[in-house]
C-alpha cells in the first residue's frame, strides 16, 4: 500500500486528480470504477474544471459505480445516480451508454445485481476509486461481508445509516436500509485502487486498513492483499497511523 499523507481535503483532491488524469491520458478508453460520498467530490470538481479548460475527453471512458440505494426512485435527490450526474457526468463528455450505476429500483433486484457483476467482469476495471466508511466499509460492503462476495443486495448497518442520515434531513427513518453493491471480490479485481479519506472520523478505519489484521470485521483491510493500492489521506485521517 502506498500511503500518501497530505495537508487537507483540497490537496487530497489534487493528488487524486493527478492520478486519474495520468490514467485517462495514457488510456483514453479506460474502465473506471467510481465512488460517491463526500470524499471524491473535490476530485470530480477538478475533473470537470479540467474538461472545461483543457478539453480532456471522456468520449471513450467507461465507468462503473460501486453502489446504489435500494428503494429510491432513480431521480430521487439522494440516489447515487443523481449524485454522479450532478457532480460529474452532466459536466463532461462521457457517453450515457458508457455509464453504469446499479439500478436500485429494478423490479428484480437480484437479477440486476447478477447482470451488473457480469458486465463488470466483461469490462474489467482498470481503476477503482474508493471512499471508506467510518466502520471500514468499502462500497456498501459492511463489516463481516465475506471477502469473496460479488455484486449483490446488502443490508446497511446502523452506523452507516446514522452516518448517511445527514443526506436525508438528519432523519434515520428516511435512509434506505438496503443497497446494491459491488462485492469485495469484484472491487479487488480492479487493476489499480485509489482510496480517499479525510477527517478524524476516518482515523480508526484507516488505521485498521493499513496496520490491522486482514479480517472481514474491517472490509477495507483486504486491500493489504492487492498489489496496486494508493491511499491519499489528510493529516486527521492519518492521525492514528504509526
Ligand atoms: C457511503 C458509500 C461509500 C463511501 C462512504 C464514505 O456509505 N456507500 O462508498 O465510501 O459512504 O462516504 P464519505 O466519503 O462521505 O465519508
Amino acid at each position: 500500500m502506498n500511503v500518501i499523507v497530505v495537508k487537507d481535503y483540497q490537496e487530497m483532491s489534487e493528488k487524486a486528480f493527478e492520478i486519474v488524469l495520468k490514467l485517462i491520458t495514457e488510456k483514453n478508453n479506460a474502465v473506471l470504477g467510481l465512488a460517491t460520498g463526500s470524499s471524491p467530490v473535490g476530485l470530480y470538481q477538478l475533473m470537470v474544471k479540467d474538461h472545461q479548460q483543457n478539453h480532456t475527453s471522456y468520449q471513450d471512458i467507461v465507468t462503473f459505480n460501486l453502489d446504489e440505494y435500494i428503494g429510491l426512485d432513480k431521480h430521487h435527490p439522494q440516489t447515487y445516480y443523481t449524485f454522479m450526474h450532478q457532480n460529474l457526468f452532466d459536466h463532461i463528455d462521457i457517453k450515457p451508454e458508457n455509464v453504469h450505476i446499479p439500478n436500485g429500483s429494478a423490479s428484480d433486484i437480484e437479477a440486476e445485481a447478477k447482470a451488473y457483476e457480469a458486465a463488470l467482469n466483461q469490462a474489467q476495471l482498470d481503476f477503482q476509486l474508493l471512499g471508506i466508511g467510518s466502520n471500514g466499509h468499502i462500497g456498501f460492503n459492511e463489516p463481516y461481508t465475506p471477502f469473496d462476495s460479488v455484486t449483490g443486495v446488502v443490508n446497511l448497518t446502523e452506523r452507516t445509516i446514522k452516518d448517511n442520515a445527514r443526506f436525508f434531513d438528519n432523519d434515520i427513518n428516511k435512509v434506505p436500509t438496503q443497497a446494491i453493491s459491488m462485492g469485495i471480490a469484484s472491487i479487488m479485481k480492479a487493476k489499480k485502487i485509489l482510496v480517499l479519506a479525510s477527517g478524524l472520523k476516518k482515523a480508526d478505519a484507516i488505521y485498521g486498513m493499513v496496520h490491522g489484521k486482514v479480517d472481514e470485521s474491517l472490509p477495507a483491510s483486504i486491500l493489504q492483499n492487492h498489489n496496486d493500492v494508493t491511499v491519499i489521506i489528510d493529516e486527521q485521517a492519518a492521525s492514528k497511523l504509526k
